[in-house]
């Protein structure tokens, strides 16, 4: 099998005010064309920036996302984006089903999946997290967990053009605190394999990252294990120097 080309993907959450668009700058100017052959990065701004982050990033091979959208394309939602503005705006991928929608926001399965088809539809990619909790991790119930959210998360017509998963275990996301070796393997092993059961061969392309307190310490050993195809980066996204290190650890 042809090695799948890592991303790595940086959130910045609802961080970053003009000033921020600096760190992007440096970032671009960091990212050479060596690095580019190797792996591919991707900004995901707040919606403020969104369209003068893609403004900035036009003609380098990096690219944005948002950070969520409706699952409509248009209407009376006061406050809310969808998919169709969001690539309007510049980006081609948006972030689906982070762990602070599903428990800020209430975001169910069976919603993210509604919002992966506005996304599919506007021709955006989607990066569908998932994750255990600290207590289900505790009483041994991540693999079904994390089966539960795949199969209710991702509809049909997933390929690894229109999708990317990323695994976020909920208490590593900007605790500093980070799963072993072996479970991150664990992990996204089961999801190569729901992945393959469920949308066949194809989908032993689609891209598996890591996310939760990913940072230039810790980046080249877990994106060096089997199936980790990259990493969903928030914290140490903000910052040109770090984000830069873990590029070039991937
Ligand atoms: P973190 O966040 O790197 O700050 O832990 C990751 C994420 O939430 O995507």
């Amino acid at each position: 099998m042809t090695p799948i080309k890592p991303l790595i993907a940086g959130n910045w959450k609802m961080n970053g005010l003009g000033a921020a668009l600096n760190e992007a700058n440096a970032f671009c100017a960091g990212f050479d064309a060596v690095l580019a052959e190797r792996v591919d990065a991707m900004i995901c701004p707040p919606a403020t920036l969104l369209s003068r982050v893609a403004e900035l990033l036009e003609n380098t091979p990096i690219t944005c996302g948002g950070q969520d959208c409706h699952e409509n394309d248009e209407g009376a939602f006061t406050g809310d984006l969808s998919a169709p503005m969001i690539k309007d705006a510049g980006a081609s991928a948006v972030i689906l089903g982070h762990s602070e929608r599903r428990t800020l926001h209430g975001e169910t399965d069976a919603l993210v999946q509604k919002k992966v088809l506005a996304a599919q539809k506007a021709g955006l990619q989607a990066i569908i997290c998932v994750g255990e909790t600290f207590v289900e991790r505790d009483s041994g119930k991540t693999l079904e967990r994390i089966t539960a959210q795949l199969e209710g998360s991702l509809p049909e017509g997933v390929n690894q053009q229109n999708t990317v998963i990323a695994y976020e275990p909920v208490w590593a996301i900007g605790t500093g605190k980070i799963p072993n070796p072996e479970d991150i393997v664990e992990v996204h092993t089961l999801m190569r394999t729901r992945l393959t059961d469920r949308f066949g061969a194809q989908a032993a392309h689609i891209r598996l990252l890591y996310g939760g307190s990913l940072k230039p310490s810790n980046a080249q050993e877990i994106l060096a294990l089997e199936h980790v195809n990259g990493g969903l980066v928030g914290g140490a996204s903000l910052k040109a120097d770090d984000f830069l290190s873990i590029c070039k650890a991937a």
